[in-house]
């Protein structure tokens, strides 16, 4: 008999990361794949959903303006509890750290529905760092049928928390998945760039990071420009409030600057590629880049992405203004510090994670 698994997706990334997943359960006739948007995000999750051509079974609509992390938990538990009393899915999987996996991770240990973790085991080891996705990772685990681990390194962490090494599953990252079938595309930013320029492509949204870190990474992000006539820098703005209003701020009049709304996965992907480099706190953005051959510095004190780091195609620079203007100056300026880092390779996968996905749930549930 056919399976029916319930896909959660809530935020753009979630979205990303799941829609190869998505697709391959869509595909196979042992599986009734049901989507569920949360709509945590609500224009940045339509954007990839249609990129995909995704169209949720149902949707939540729970986005607020500004919402906080306990009446966005309070809200989506709420409305988890109905959906999967009507539903009754014989597996749950959702994909990451945010506020939608915390939740439908919780929801379905509650509804004793056996929970899959996509993205299994990234940990900082600090609880409030970041916040709150390592708090949400650490208690998704606990609630954790399947642990879909993206490395080896990310496994052994699950191993060592004391995981059965039955439920882990090392599969590699569905951005791999996903990355793949988009560049298969040749994608175009649909951006006006300065083909003479070199492109520093930025993104910035972390909450740990709001407040005075936005403020000095911005700083740095100025005198890159200003003291480099060679470059321009695209950095598309997050929709979270917090992050636009600093960034308007600081760089709306600023030449050479493109502020532009989040661009949609195909013309990201685009925009990766005609990049010289990236600066950014995303998480995915970590695994996308090193996979196209594109160094990253890591805007964050800390990260649950070491493997990147230790193959030297990331480097962690911290939120302190200096220290990032001059790691971005020495890449601008020294051909074999950029050689370094400019390898293509990608510790994150082979693009077939979601295939080793899928076949994990058929061993086991059919
Ligand atoms: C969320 C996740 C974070 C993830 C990030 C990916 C939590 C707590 N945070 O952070 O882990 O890395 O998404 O981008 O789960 N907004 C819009 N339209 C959108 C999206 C956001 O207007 O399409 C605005 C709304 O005012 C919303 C606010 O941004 O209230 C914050 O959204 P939220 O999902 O709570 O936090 P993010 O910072 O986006
Ligand atoms: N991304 C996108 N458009 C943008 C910026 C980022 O499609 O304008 C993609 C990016 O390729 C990556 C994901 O969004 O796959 C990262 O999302 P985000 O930084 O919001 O969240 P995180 O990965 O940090 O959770």
């Amino acid at each position: 008999m056919r399976k029916k698994v319930l896909c959660t997706v809530g935020t753009r990334p979630e979205a990303i990361k799941m829609a190869p997943v998505i697709r391959a359960l869509q595909a196979d006739p042992d599986f009734d794949c049901r989507v569920l948007a949360t709509a945590q995000h609500r224009q940045m999750l339509d954007q990839v959903l249609q990129v995909f051509g995704i169209m949720p079974d149902i949707d939540l609509d729970i986005m607020q303006p500004g919402q906080t992390l306990t009446g966005l938990t309070g809200r989506l538990l709420i409305r988890l509890e109905e959906v999967l009393g009507a539903e009754k899915p014989d597996a749950i999987l959702a994909q990451g750290d945010t506020t939608t996996v915390l939740a439908t991770a919780l929801a379905s240990f509650y509804d004793r529905i056996p929970f899959g973790h996509v993205e299994a085991g990234l940990r900082t080891g600090d609880i409030a760092n970041p916040f709150p996705e390592e708090m949400n990772r650490v208690v998704a685990s606990h609630l954790t049928h399947w642990h879909f681990a993206p490395t080896r390194f990310a496994a052994d962490k699950l191993l060592a928390e004391g995981y059965p090494a039955a439920n882990v599953h090392v599969t590699g990252n569905t951005v791999i998945d996903a990355l793949h079938h988009v560049a298969a595309t040749d994608p175009q930013t649909g951006l006006d760039l300065d083909p003479s320029k070199r492109l520093i492509l930025v993104t910035l949204h972390r909450r740990e990071n709001f407040g005075e870190p936005l403020l000095r990474i911005c700083d740095a992000l100025a005198r890159l420009v200003a003291e480099n006539p060679d470059v321009q820098m695209v950095l598309p703005v997050h929709h979270n409030p917090n992050v636009r209003g600093i960034v308007r701020e600081r760089f709306g009049a600023l030449d050479r600057v493109i502020l532009c709304e989040p661009l949609d996965y195909t013309a990201f992907v685009a925009a990766m590629k005609a990049s010289t480099l990236i600066l950014s706190d995303s998480g995915g953005v970590q695994e996308e880049a090193p996979a196209l051959g594109k160094p990253v510095l890591v805007l964050r004190e800390t990260t649950e992405r070491p493997e990147a780091v230790e193959a030297g195609v990331t480097k962690l620079v911290g939120t302190r203004s200096e220290p990032i203007r001059a790691a971005a100056q020495e890449l601008l300026d020294d051909p074999a510090a950029y050689a370094a880092m400019a390898r293509c390779e990608s510790p994150y996968g082979d693009g077939k994670a979601s295939a080793r996905i899928v076949e994990t749930l058929r061993r086991d549930l059919l």
